[in-house]
């Protein structure tokens, strides 16, 4: 199981009140967003739904992105103090002991420092805890960096779903994991929860905000 204590980054449920920040998300990453009422269906009714946030402890969505909204909370202490501001979201649905993952994006501006490796390794995670057997997913045939996380995390591409996509008629990878609780597929996640575990604490981009500490619930 991996160890998320004490990291500049956090992950946690995602809540109705995320919503504006993850639209905002949504709309950047995808090119048929998915509605602010899709969203709140996923969080309020639908009991195969989990969703989570990845949020930077001491960034404010009311100060401003990235270091700029760190450094203006820090030298303007009398500021009021906003919600930890999202950075990005994950989704998957558990069905039939299988963790579909319905959604994965990170800012675009926050992209390439591991935060998408940090949803997809907790949702991994959250899905054995679950007792899912595999995770799956759909992805654009297209979209090579995605697939590049994925098989990172030991995906296979598994097949092919014709015209998947109706914005534009492009096919789908179906990508799969190995048995999430064998002994080698833990393995592999064990090593690399520790590399990303390192990544993320000696990373210059979150030096900022390391010293903060996620702030109580
Ligand atoms: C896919 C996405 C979530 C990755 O998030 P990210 O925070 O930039 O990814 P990370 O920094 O954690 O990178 C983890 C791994 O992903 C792969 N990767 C990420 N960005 C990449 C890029 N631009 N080119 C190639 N590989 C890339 C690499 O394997 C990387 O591991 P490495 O650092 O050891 O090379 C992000 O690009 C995104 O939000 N894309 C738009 C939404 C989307 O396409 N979602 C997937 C729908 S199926």
């Amino acid at each position: 199981m991996i160890d998320f204590d004490g990291l500049p980054v956090y992950v946690e449920p995602m809540a109705v009140s995320d919503l504006a920040d993850v639209l905002n998300i949504e709309r950047m990453s995808f090119p048929s967003p998915w509605s602010s009422r899709a969203y709140e269906y996923e969080l309020r009714y639908n009991e195969m739904a989990h969703y989570f946030v990845a949020r930077i402890a001491g960034l404010s969505n009311g100060n401003g992105h990235g270091l700029v909204g760190w450094l203006k909370q820090k030298f303007q202490p009398t500021a009021a103090f906003k919600s930890p501001e999202t950075v990005g979201y994950v989704g998957y649905w558990l069905m039939a002991g299988e963790a579909h993952i319905s959604t994965i994006a990170v800012r675009p501006d926050m992209r390439r420092h591991s935060l998408g490796e940090l949803l997809l390794a907790y949702t991994l995670n959250d899905a054995a805890k679950h007792s899912a057997h595999v995770a799956t997913l759909e992805v654009r045939v297209s979209n090579t960096t995605a697939q590049q996380l994925y098989l990172k995390y030991g995906f296979d591409k598994v097949g092919l779903r014709k015209a998947y996509y109706s914005d534009n008629n492009e096919d789908a990878f179906v990508m799969t994991t190995p048995t999430l609780n064998s002994a080698p597929y833990q393995q592999r996640l064990q090593r690399l929860y520790t590399a990303l575990r390192m990544r993320l604490q000696e990373s210059a981009f979150f030096h900022g905000a390391r010293h903060l500490t996620r702030p109580s619930s």
